[in-house]
């Protein structure tokens, strides 16, 4: 069955699209999962990442705009057995058409994705997707979409509090949107530094959310981020890295031990 997974958090650079792209990467090419991944974020960062800055023929934006189906937006990426469905900066003019609620898309706005990946979502074991920070018609989409939702926190003083936002908002989509299995599977400690207050911080995530933390965390890496410039995951770009130890044991940990101690393959 094919497990979704978004990786959200409404604060700005705490690791989503790097975590997505790492996560997805791994899975697939270490891994042999079959994974795909969306871009649902008009920063569109992890489509230029695997497209290495060339333009995508069709994205997500058409998609939604132009009904194009999701099998023709989705392509083959370098990577072994990752594909993308890649975005684009109008993605930001979805959000806008569908908030008109008397437009042809402000019929069944929430549902729109859940609806254009039922045709493909069972060529893959994994669907995995990246976030874009604010709060949209497209992130709702996206929760409608998924099972679960796994939280990056860069832990600086305010990560809680942002968190604490999120957990309403996952609560509100299981409510009012008849969603009642989604929830938050996981959170994970990124760009974690040798810091008091990261520390602290760190303590502080693991008392609230319990075993949801993953026990894996993620170090500031330099690795990390120059493999992006390079297209690459950081486990192909600088496999001895820190960066690269950290996102390889995290991998293992969703694949294998998931937070319930439940194997999640097959
Ligand atoms: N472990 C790491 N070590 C070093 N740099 C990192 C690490 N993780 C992420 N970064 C860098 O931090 C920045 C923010 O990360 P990223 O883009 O993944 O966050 P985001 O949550 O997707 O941001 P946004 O909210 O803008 O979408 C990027 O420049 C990324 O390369
Ligand atoms: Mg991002």
């Amino acid at each position: 069955m094919t497990q979704r997974i978004a990786w959200l958090n409404e604060k700005g650079g705490s690791g989503k699209s790097t975590s997505a792209l790492n996560l997805s990467a791994n899975l697939a090419s270490r891994f042999g999962q079959r994974v795909l991944l969306l871009d649902v974020d008009h920063q569109a960062n992890i489509t230029a990442v695997l497209t290495r800055g060339k333009t995508p023929k069709k994205t997500l934006t058409d998609v939604f705009l132009n009904d194009v189906p999701a099998e023709q937006a989705i392509f083959k990426t370098h990577i072994r057995n990752l594909d993308l469905l890649p975005a684009d900066s109008a993605l930001a003019d979805v959000n806008v058409a569908m908030a008109d609620t008397g437009s042809r898309l402000g019929l069944g706005r929430e549902l729109r994705l859940k609806r254009a990946l039922a045709p493909v979502e069972g060529n893959y074991d994994f669907v995995v997707v990246d976030t874009g920070p604010q709060r949209t018609l497209l992130n709702v989409n996206v929760l409608n979409y998924v099972d679960e939702v796994f939280v990056p926190i860069d832990p600086g003083y305010w990560s809680i509090m942002g968190v604490q936002h999120l957990e309403k908002l996952v609560e509100q989509i299981r409510l009012h949107m008849e969603h009642a299995t989604l929830r938050i599977g996981g959170v994970l400690l990124t760009k974690v530094q040798k810091t008091n207050v990261a520390k602290e911080v760190e303590a502080q995530v693991r008392e609230y959310f319990g075993e949801r933390v993953f026990r894996s965390t993620i170090p500031l890496n330099v690795k990390v981020e120059e493999a992006h410039s390079r297209g690459m995951s950081v486990l192909d770009y600088s496999p001895e890295s820190a960066g690269a130890i950290a996102y390889l044991d995290f991998t293992k940990e969703v694949l294998f031990h998931g937070n319930d101690t439940e194997h999640r393959v097959g």
